[in-house]
């Protein structure tokens, strides 16, 4: 197993832990229902996608049985993936806590393009190796 794919695997598990510790504590406080997104998308983002890329990785170049097309963007995927979703949901946090900064929603934007650029990456490196012409 790649390392990365490992790396995914085992932060969508960390992600599910911390999303469902947001979870408990919305139920217990409603006051804090503001984390929701917090909440969402650490289990959306972090553990149900990471674990889909973590495991799509490793088991769908041996379904059509062709290499994946690139490890190393995989490896830059998971990065671009984890930086983005937690400086998505740090700069959330801190804006809907200081709803008066602006710079925060511009941020939690910002990071949120990385989210977006790593899922592109996943997008193309999958399709680039399901679709690849075989060798004959
Ligand atoms: C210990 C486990 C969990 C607890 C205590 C919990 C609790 C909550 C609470 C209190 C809300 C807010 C509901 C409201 O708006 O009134 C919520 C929303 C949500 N939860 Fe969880 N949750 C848990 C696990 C999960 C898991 C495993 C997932 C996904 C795989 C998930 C996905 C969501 C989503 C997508 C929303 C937003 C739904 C919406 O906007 O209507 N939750 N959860
Ligand atoms: C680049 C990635 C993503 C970004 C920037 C993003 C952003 C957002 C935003 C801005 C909202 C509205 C929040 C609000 O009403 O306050 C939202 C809601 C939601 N998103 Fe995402 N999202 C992303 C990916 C995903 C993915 C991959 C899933 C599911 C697999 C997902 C599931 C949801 C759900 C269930 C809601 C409604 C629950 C909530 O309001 O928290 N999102 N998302």
């Amino acid at each position: 197993m790649d390392r990365f794919v490992k790396n995914f695997i085992g932060m969508s598990i960390v992600y599910l832990f911390i999303a469902s510790i947001f979870g408990i504590v919305m139920l217990a406080h409603p006051s804090l229902l503001t984390m929701k997104f917090v909440h969402s998308h650490l289990n959306m983002l972090g553990w149900v996608s990471m674990m889909i890329f973590g495991v799509g990785y490793h088991i769908l170049p041996r379904f059509t049985g062709k290499p994946l097309k690139s490890p190393k963007m995989g490896e830059i995927q998971f990065w671009l993936a984890n930086i983005g979703l937690i400086g998505m949901l740090l700069f959330y946090t801190l804006g809907s806590f200081n709803p008066e900064v602006s710079m925060y929603k511009g941020l939690t934007a910002a990071f949120g393009l990385i989210e977006a650029v790593s899922i592109f990456l996943f997008f193309y490196n999958m399709l680039a190796t399901i679709y690849a012409k075989s060798e004959a």
